[in-house]
C-alpha cells in the first residue's frame, strides 16, 4: 500500500466522517477542529486516517484531542504514523502530549500504550457530563475519561 501524509490547514470539516468514528458527537468536535495540528494519511490515495493535536495553556503541553482510522485499513500501523507524524510537528518546547479515551484496557487505550503513553489518571465521569447522548465502544458505554501521557516523544 502507497501512504502519504499530508498536514491539514483548510477545508477541515471535509474529515468529519473520519473524526466522528473516534469522537461521535458533532459539536464536540468543531470545538478543536479548527485548533492546532490536523494530520490526515492516505493509503492508495483514499482517505485512511487524521490525527488533531491541540495545545493546552500554557504551550508545553499538547493532548490529542482525535485519532481515527477507517476501518478497513485497522492494524497496518497508520494510527501509530498518525502520532509519530503529530509528534514530529509539535514544536520545540513542547514537552508532554496528552491523550484520552474511554476504556481502560480498551482497543484505544491498548494502542496507546503500544505508541508510548503511559496511564496517568481519570477524569471521573467525563462522557455522563459532556455527551447529550451514552457513548458506546466496544459494546461498553464510557463513563470516565483515562488519560495517558508520554514525556518523550521525538520521532526520527
Ligand atoms: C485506535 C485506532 C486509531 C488504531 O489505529 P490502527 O491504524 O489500527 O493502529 P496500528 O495499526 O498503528 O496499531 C498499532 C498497535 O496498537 C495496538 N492496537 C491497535 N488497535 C488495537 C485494538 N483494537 N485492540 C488491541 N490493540 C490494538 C496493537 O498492538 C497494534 O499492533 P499490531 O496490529 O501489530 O498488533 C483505530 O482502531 C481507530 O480509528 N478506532 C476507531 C476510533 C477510535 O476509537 N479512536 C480513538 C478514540 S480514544
Amino acid at each position: 500500500m502507497q501512504l502519504s501524509v499530508e498536514e491539514v490547514k483548510e477545508n477541515r470539516e471535509e474529515w468529519m466522517p473520519l473524526l466522528l468514528l473516534a469522537d461521535p458527537e458533532e459539536t464536540m468536535v468543531e470545538k478543536y477542529l479548527h485548533q492546532g495540528i490536523m494530520v490526515a494519511v492516505y493509503g492508495d490515495g483514499e482517505p485512511a486516517g487524521v490525527i488533531i493535536a491541540v495545545p493546552l495553556e500554557g504551550g508545553r503541553e499538547w493532548e490529542i484531542k482525535n485519532v481515527a482510522v477507517a476501518p478497513r485499513f485497522w492494524r497496518r500501523g497508520i494510527g501509530t504514523l498518525l502520532i509519530e507524524e503529530v509528534e514530529r510537528r509539535l514544536p520545540k518546547e513542547a514537552d508532554t502530549l496528552w491523550v484520552g479515551t474511554g476504556g481502560f484496557d480498551s482497543g484505544p487505550f491498548l494502542f496507546y500504550e503500544e505508541c508510548g503513553f503511559q496511564f496517568d489518571h481519570v477524569l471521573e465521569n467525563f462522557f455522563v457530563d459532556n455527551y447529550p447522548e451514552p457513548i458506546i465502544d466496544e459494546g461498553e458505554q464510557c463513563v470516565d475519561m483515562y488519560y495517558l501521557k508520554k514525556t518523550s516523544f521525538r520521532w526520527g
